[in-house]
């Protein structure tokens, strides 16, 4: 019994930083892409790869906010792959879209031009 006991605190002792660390991981989830507010974060983490960090790749700045919050929601084809992928079940609601555009054409023309 007493063994039992002295492995149990074993464990425990063993045990413990690792919940520690698993206790402290939402924090570092929470900063994961889409659960963050930061618009720039979204931008960079799941569109920069393709639209690259200055929006200069596949973004029409000719289009407007409408067209462009569709292509985020619903996603477009381009002539050829890779394609817009639809972000609608991703996370990104009307407003979010909205904010990445604007991101986005801030981006192609910084305010200090
Ligand atoms: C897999 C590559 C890829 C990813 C990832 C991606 N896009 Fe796109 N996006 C495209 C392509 C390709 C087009 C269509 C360009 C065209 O019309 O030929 C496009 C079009 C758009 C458009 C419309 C503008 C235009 O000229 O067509 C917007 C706005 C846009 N993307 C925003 C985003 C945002 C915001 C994200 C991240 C949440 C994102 N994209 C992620 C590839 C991507």
């Amino acid at each position: 019994m007493k063994n039992i006991t002295l492995k149990f605190v074993a464990i425990a002792t063993i045990l413990l930083p690792v919940f520690l660390i698993l206790a402290a991981r939402p924090d570092i989830s929470n900063a994961a892409p889409l659960a963050d507010d930061d618009t720039a974060a979204v931008y960079k983490a799941k569109c920069a790869m393709c639209h690259s960090p200055k929006a200069e790749k596949s973004f029409d700045p000719e289009m407007t906010d409408e067209e462009m919050v569709k292509a985020i929601l619903d996603g477009k084809k381009a002539a050829k792959p890779p394609h817009m992928p639809a972000y609608r079940d991703k996370g990104i609601d009307e407003a979010k879209a909205q904010a990445l555009v604007k991101y986005m054409r801030e981006l192609r023309t910084p305010p200090s031009e």
